[in-house]
């Protein structure tokens, strides 16, 4: 496995690959690797002959109250990880590498990024629609993956590539959880021993979500309600939100049908979490609803 921090040299070392006609993966990380992205890893080792992992902590999708500084960042372990899990390129530039100057060109879904996160961070997914499209001009992968952990995020990478016409396949990969339901996240870290116990609540909430969709609820703002009060009870949890929306779209929706993507958000001390799940549910004229 090779590190690599220079553009030039990355793209050196991948085209004699891509023109023998190997197959090129992709993960984009921002490092500090746990086991959900070793998933992407390893998902992207059975299903090419070159993987290529990006490690980047992005300031384009930092706002200027978030934390960009603090962001937990360790090469040294990435590496060691990325070894054993057979990654054959690790791609780590600097930012004056990935920005020399400021970015004049952005890319920019702001239908689907100033819905759910989007409205508590209003710049964060035009940073990461425009450095994924980047990485995918300086890698030119076959196949780039991503966690459904970030749910919004895969939705916005997809209808990006649909829209740009990027020619490559985004690989979209199950959420990795802690075994009492926490999605692995690198933020994780953050959590005091008080409040570690009282962040299950958001998966908790998903879970009792399905359950009354389950049992025939159809109704979003009732799932919604229902998700919100769950989270707001929990002790040292703030809810940011609580939706119910179509999983392609990230649009509202106010009776559920197709593909549905429950999604919540809360601070758990001061460490903002996410989860989401989705559910395939018949269309609203199917026999099948009860
Ligand atoms: P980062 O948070 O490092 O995540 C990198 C990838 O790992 C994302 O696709 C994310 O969805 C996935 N991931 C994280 N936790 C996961 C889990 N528990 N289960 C499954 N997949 C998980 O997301 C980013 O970086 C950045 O926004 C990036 C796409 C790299 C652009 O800067």
């Amino acid at each position: 496995m090779q590190t690599i921090t220079s553009i030039r040299l990355l793209r050196n070392a991948l085209s004699p690959l891509r023109n023998a006609g190997r197959s090129i993966g992709l993960v984009p990380t921002m490092g500090y690797l746990h086991e959900g992205h070793a998933r992407l890893v390893s998902t992207a080792r059975e299903q090419n002959d070159v993987v290529v992992v990006s490690i980047f902590v992005n300031p384009l999708q930092f706002g200027p109250n978030e934390d960009f500084a603090q962001y937990p960042r360790d090469l040294h372990h990435d590496e060691q990880m990325l070894t054993a899990l057979g990654c054959d390129f690790i791609f780590a530039p600097s930012v004056n590498e990935m920005y020399p100057e400021p970015a004049v060109t952005v890319v920019d879904l702001p239908e689907m990024g100033q819905v759910l996160c989007g409205r508590t961070r209003p710049i964060h997914f035009r940073g990461v629609a425009t450095v994924v499209s980047k990485l995918l001009h300086i890698v030119q992968p076959d196949k780039a993956y991503f966690g459904q952990k970030d749910g919004q995020q895969l939705a916005i990478i997809l209808r990006m590539v649909q829209d740009l016409n990027l020619p490559l396949a985004i690989v979209g990969v199950p959420t990795v959880r802690e075994s009492d339901g926490l999605a692995k996240s690198s933020r994780n870290i953050f959590l005091s021993v008080q409040d570690r116990p009282h962040a299950t609540v958001l998966y908790r909430a998903l879970q009792v979500a399905r359950d009354d969709i389950e049992a025939g609820q159809r109704f979003a703002a009732e799932v919604m309600a229902h998700m919100a009060a769950l989270i707001s009870a929990e002790p040292t949890v703030r809810l940011d939100y609580a939706e119910a929306v179509d999983a392609r779209t990230l649009q509202p929706l106010s009776v559920l049908s197709g593909t549905v993507m429950l999604a919540v958000a809360a601070y758990v001390g001061k460490t903002r979490l996410i989860d989401n799940i989705v559910l395939p549910l018949p269309p609203i004229d199917s026999p099948d609803i009860p």
